[in-house]
């Protein structure tokens, strides 16, 4: 699964990835968890190759992606949920998902074969329903609410069939309630695919509630990873972090 092997990231002088090491085991979800500016948003730009790595190597399934384009590495299984919802802001929730279908599958001649256009239609449909999507499949994306555009992003990063999705704070500016429907939704959706999901979150309930592994960041460096009981009851943890008021 995805493995990440002493990498190493500065800007100018702030060592934002201080050799981080960690592996994904398949079809698990874990969180990602540190105070701002921590480097964890950091730490999902290295794995997508948005940024260029200084020191370390990334693996898929033991493919080096060490570096390599983003579309490459998204090509090889690894997706992330964006506020690109904007870029779609003018169609509907079923042509966005669509059109990343048809992105997908490298190029829109596939449009104009109806085979094609059938099983697109199954898969756009199927890609909503997964995203809780179903009711608002023919709104314009610009008109759904708040949590339905963050899931519109999910589903988005859906269509590209990732092995691995990376979801950074799906909740940020979301109520209580909006919250935990969120939750709920990634966590169903986690269950009926084969995806691995590592998602960062500052809320605590939410973390030792989903997540099977926590890793915790901290200026840079994992001070600490393992289960919600192991991180709960972490020394260094309570200190650096827990300890500090949660968010
Ligand atoms: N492109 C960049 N150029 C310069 N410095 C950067 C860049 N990206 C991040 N940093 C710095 O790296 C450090 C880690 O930032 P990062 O955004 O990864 O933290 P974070 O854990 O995601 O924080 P938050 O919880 O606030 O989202 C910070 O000191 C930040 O200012
Ligand atoms: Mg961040």
């Amino acid at each position: 699964m995805l493995k990440i092997d002493k990498l190493s990231k500065s800007f100018g002088g702030i060592l934002a990835t201080d050799n981080v090491s960690l592996e994904l085991k398949p079809n698990s979800i874990n969180a990602l968890i540190g105070p701002n500016g921590a480097g964890k948003t950091t730490l999902f730009n290295l794995i997508t190759g948005k940024i260029d790595i200084d020191e370390g190597q990334i693996f898929i399934d033991n493919t080096n992606i060490t570096n390599l384009k983003e579309s490459e590495i998204t090509h090889l299984g690894i997706a992330r949920a964006f506020q690109i919802t904007n870029i779609f802001s003018t169609l509907s929730v079923q042509d966005s998902i669509k059109v990343a279908l048809l992105a997908k599958q490298h190029g829109l001649n596939n449009m104009w074969n109806r085979f094609k256009a059938h099983s697109i239609n199954k898969e756009a449909e199927s890609i909503a329903k997964l995203s809780g999507l179903t009711k608002s499949y023919n709104t314009i994306s610009s008109a759904l609410s708040h949590g339905d555009q963050k899931l519109l992003d999910i589903a988005l990063a859906l269509a590209l069939k990732p092995k691995v999705l990376l979801l950074d704070e799906p909740t940020a500016g979301m109520g209580p309630e909006e919250r935990w429907k969120m939750i709920d939704r990634i966590q169903k959706l986690w269950k009926k695919t084969k995806m691995t999901v590592l998602f960062i979150e500052h809320d605590m309930d939410i973390v030792f509630d989903i997540a099977q592994n926590i890793y915790v960041l901290q200026q840079g460096a994992i001070i600490a990873e393992g289960t919600p009981k192991e991180i709960k009851s972490n020394k260094k943890v309570i200190k650096a972090y827990l300890g500090g008021g949660k968010k």
